[in-house]
């Protein structure tokens, strides 16, 4: 897709590495060549997925004006901590309204945030978040600042620009090296990364299916949203197009039914993947997602593909949070 008439700010040096882990599969014993696309190295705010969204998100805030941003996620948001670290980087004032308790210690992304200078406001687990960031857009309004709200996890349609461009990096990472990708393996939670490389990935690489390892919701409705998010990005792109729920991948088995409690298995990638490559996943994403794919090729699932793909989509700044969970390694 061409993505030149949309502004983005250019954040991080691109592409992103694209790495191939022959130990890790000689490891697992399975046939398809491992590689991963290294979306944790982009930089800013210890890197992830987010950056990518925020690099046509943040564009547009400031062909706005917007002097402040505000957004909002759970207490451990990485888009939340990489919102942040974009706004700083730009001199722009950012306000993050985080669900929970405001723990005795702070670890993690919220320690992270808190380094930064973010200007944190918590909301309790039963408050209401979009209220919270109405009645903040109020007040800031009333002192003639011009806010700009990303919603959770930065996905709209423009937000989800950012993997149809991560998308088409890797599809052309993996022509240069004469590698045909057949499974692409990513965790999906605000639907805007599997929506983006959904919209890539069929129309230049259609033989490369998109594997969305849900993070919190069941399959059916977290294919909902992702076909929903697919089919604005279409519109946003002006393609005459849409996808149905029925036509995409969500795995829901392996994400132990709630958000951010961690599973054995994701724990168990996590160690694997660190304890091989010495690459970092997180309990809440790209563990969880790591162990879907895992299974996958233990069972010979995806035998019938030279290589599979996992987008590392950052989040590791997380496992901080869960010390308690990796204290024997
Ligand atoms: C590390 C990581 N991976 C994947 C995702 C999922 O991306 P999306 O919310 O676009 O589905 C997130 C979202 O917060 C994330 O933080």
């Amino acid at each position: 897709m061409d993505l030149t008439r949309f502004k983005r700010l250019d954040l991080f040096p691109r592409p992103t590495p694209l790495q191939e882990l022959p130990r890790f599969q000689k490891a697992l014993g399975c046939k398809p060549r491992i590689f991963m696309k290294r979306d944790d190295l982009t930089q800013s705010g210890l890197g992830g997925n987010k950056n990518r969204k925020l690099d046509f998100i943040m564009a547009d805030a400031i062909s706005q004006g917007s002097d402040v941003v505000i957004t909002l996620g759970g207490v451990q948001s990485n888009h939340c901590r990489q919102t942040l670290a974009v706004a700083t980087q730009l001199g722009i004032e950012c306000h993050l309204i985080l669900q929970g308790e405001k723990p005795a210690v702070k670890q993690g992304n919220l320690l992270y945030n808190t380094i930064v200078g973010a200007k944190i406001h918590f909301v309790p687990e039963d408050g209401d978040m979009d209220e919270a960031a109405r009645d903040l857009i109020a007040e800031l309004e009333k002192q003639d600042r011009k806010p700009y709200l990303i919603p959770v996890g930065g996905s709209t349609p423009l937000g989800a620009l950012g993997y149809v461009e991560s998308t088409k990096e890797v599809i052309e990472q993996a022509e240069q090296l004469g590698v045909s990708l057949g499974h692409a393996f990513l965790a999906t939670g605000s639907a805007g990364t599997q929506a983006g490389a959904e919209v890539e990935a069929r129309e230049k690489c259609p033989s490369m299916k998109i594997h969305g390892v849900s993070v919190s919701r069941d399959a059916e409705s977290q294919k909902k949203s992702v076909a929903q998010m697919t089919n604005r990005v279409y519109a946003l792109l002006g393609v005459d197009k849409t996808v149905d729920p029925a036509d995409i991948i969500v795995h829901d088995e392996y994400y132990g039914g709630k958000y951010a409690v961690p599973t054995e298995a994701g724990n168990d990638a996590i160690r694997l993947v660190a304890q091989i490559e010495a690459i970092l996943l997180d309990p809440v994403y790209t563990g969880k997602a790591m162990s879907g794919m895992i299974d996958m090729l233990r069972k010979g699932l995806l035998d019938d593909a030279e290589a599979v793909l996992f987008f590392h989509t950052g989040g590791y700044p997380a496992v901080f949070a869960y010390a308690e969970h990796f204290q024997n390694g």
